[in-house]
């Protein structure tokens, strides 16, 4: 999604602000652009395409001189990517310029009021209404202009505004869009995330919902929209910069695939203390989690794919009803929902737009909330009741993959915790799932040493035109993950299918040499899903088996063409150990057909917009 970037200070700002855009590429894009006060007016410079093309056109920014500016990448909404939508969007006269990151949801009627009012617009996009609405309402006074904007508008913004009447100052607010306001010595910054900015700050605020930022050389101002000024304490971020680079690998993706083994380490060490698990971040009691009489879990994407996984394993050794959903359809339908009720949230970023929603609409209903979440700070861990945080540190790709490993460990800790607080897990299953915890890591190694056999099958799959995951239980589950991780990146048609799903319907579309990639780690569904098998192959599909090494001769019976064996592990646990070949498939199938791996088109890390 949007990136936004804004530096005021004594050093030339174009520069700064594409070194802060490139830390942001990784949210998707198709437009970027620069505003800069270059002395006497505010100029512009914006287009069509990657940063790249940006830095050629202002030949890195000489064109564009200045020492305070704003910048943007554009992930479109409204109007269709092209050098007149790319922001900034400037107001009529050009004394505003303005970034946004969200959508405006009722700029069509305030289009209207400024039309009328004599405003020309040139873009289609909803962030040019909030530029002329600001001079609008200019009497002299930025801010008191921007509270007036703030009364107007609706919907979700974060934004950053300069004006040519006032090149001390850069201003900016945010709400449900994430930005960050980073604090320098002599220069300030704001950004929509902490990697752009990390190069020449460490300190940081954050901004709550329509607080208003004043940022000048000397300093931050922070005011409500009763212009009163409100206390900001500055967070240290202590990751190392390393973290949010590639390392020496060619992609950011491959990079996290590998570093999941320390990711779970990470996320999994500090809550086992002598042999229990202790979650200090949930305040629940014993009697809390009896009275609740279902579970719901709401999340999107990748995250929604370790709520299916999730279902399985609560409902399994919690014995109470979970029900998983993907936020956007959770939102609008009226989930019956009340103090009787857990809703767990799960989110890498911390930001999706329709999963915060979800969030809020499940407190309004009365509901107490969990959220699992990666980004420390972000809305959603702020909002919820109890927040339990994944340690993968930072995930650049855009497909999620160590995120991904560490949401899972989490829902195992959850899961044994509350399974041992409730009574349904009991103390020598309690030990045993600690102890098949602890292994985790070591397993997924071992599994990551042997990427070069998914290598060589991937050089002979890559072509494939449709791919079709089947799985029963956990493994459809997988298969689900499986299915997105490779159309995200390779653009390969892939569906996943409950495999004893595939007689009514799916089936009809295997062929000669339909790649079809069948997940059996289930033991007690092997035989069955066996049985798919053979009626797959009896269809000419190309079949690749998918299981524990306890299998491997079972499998081979079968005649799969290929198999995968993964090492043994409890079964609720086999779901971390099935992703890792599902997604160094996909991966080096995307980079044999020479994709943009890191940033596939048309997607977003962080859809921070429903
Ligand atoms: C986007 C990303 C996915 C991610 C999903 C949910 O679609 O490309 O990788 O799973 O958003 O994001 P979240 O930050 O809420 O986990």
């Amino acid at each position: 999604m949007c990136g936004i970037v804004g530096y005021i200070g004594d050093d030339q700002a174009t520069p700064i602000l594409l070194t802060g855009l490139e830390k942001l590429e990784y949210r998707g894009y198709d437009s970027a652009g620069v505003a800069v006060y270059n002395g006497t007016h505010l100029q512009v410079a914006k287009t069509k395409g990657r940063l790249k093309v940006l830095e050629e056109l202002i030949h890195n920014g000489v064109d564009v001189p200045g020492t305070v500016g704003i910048g943007h990448t554009r992930w479109a909404t409204h109007g269709a990517p092209s050098n007149v939508n790319a922001h900034p969007q400037v107001s009529g006269s050009g004394k505003f310029a303005v970034v946004h990151n969200g959508i405006i949801e009722n700029y069509i009627s305030l289009k209207e009021f400024l039309i009328e009012k004599g405003a020309k617009f040139v873009s289609e996009t909803d962030t040019e209404v909030v530029a002329q609405l600001l001079e609008y309402y200019y009497e002299g006074s930025v801010i008191d202009a921007l509270i007036k904007v703030l009364n107007r508008i609706e919907g979700a913004y974060a934004l950053g505004i300069i004006c040519e009447d006032d090149p001390e100052h850069l201003y900016a607010v945010r709400k449900d869009s994430p930005l960050i306001i980073g604090l320098g010595n002599g220069e300030n910054y704001i950004a929509s995330d902490v990697p752009a900015i990390l190069n020449r700050t460490r300190e940081i605020n954050r901004l709550e919902e329509n607080e208003i930022a004043v940022l000048s050389r000397q300093g931050v101002e922070v005011y409500n929209t009763n212009k009163e000024r409100i206390p900001k304490k500055a967070e240290h971020i202590d990751w190392d910069i390393s973290a949010a680079e590639k390392g020496g690998y060619e992609h950011f993706m491959a990079k996290e695939i590998m570093e999941q083994p320390k990711a779970i380490r990470d996320t999994v060490k500090p809550r086992i203390k002598e042999g229990k698990i202790v979650l200090d971040d949930v305040k629940l009691t014993k009697k809390q989690l009896e009275e609740f009489d279902r579970i719901f879990i709401v999340a999107c994407g990748t995250a929604y794919h370790v709520g299916v996984v999730a279902k399985y394993i609560m409902e399994k050794h919690l014995r109470k009803p979970v029900e998983v959903d993907v936020a956007s359809e959770f939102r609008y339908r009226t989930p019956l929902i009340d103090d009787k009720t857990l809703v767990l949230v799960i989110s890498q970023s911390g930001e999706t737009a329709d999963t915060l929603a979800a969030l809020r609409e499940s407190k309004k209903l009365g509901a107490r909330t969990i959220s699992i979440v990666n980004v420390v700070g972000s809305s959603i861990a702020n909002e919820s009741d109890d927040v339990l945080y994944t340690w993968a540190g930072p995930e650049i790709a855009v497909a999620s993959t160590k995120a991904y490993s560490t949401q899972l460990a989490m829902i195992y800790m959850l899961t044994i915790y509350m399974g041992d607080l409730l009574g349904t897990i009991d103390a020598v299953h309690y030990q045993y799932y600690i102890n098949e915890l602890k292994a985790l890591p070591e397993k997924v190694q071992q599994i990551l040493e042997q990427k070069s056999k998914i290598q060589y099958l991937a050089s002979r799959e890559f072509n494939s035109k449709n791919v079709f995951f089947i799985g029963r239980n956990l493994d459809y589950a997988m298969s689900l993950e499986g299915s997105l991780k490779l159309k995200e990146i390779s653009y390969i048609h892939s569906e996943a299918y409950a495999a004893g799903e595939l007689k009514h319907g799916p089936i009809s579309l295997i062929e000669d040499g339909t790649l079809v990639i069948a997940l059996a780690t289930q033991n007690i569904l092997f035989d069955k899903l066996m049985s798919n098998v053979k009626e797959v192959k009896a269809r000419g599909a190309v079949v690749w088996g998918l299981t524990i090494e306890a299998n491997k001769e079972r499998i081979k019976k079968e005649q799969v063409d290929y198999e995968f064996c993964v090492p043994q592990a409890c079964d609720m646990m086999l779901p971390s150990l099935a992703v890792i070949p599902l997604q160094l498939f996909a991966y080096y199938v995307a980079s044999l057909k020479g994709c943009d791996i890191d940033k596939p088109r048309n997607l977003a890390k962080s859809v921070t917009v429903e």
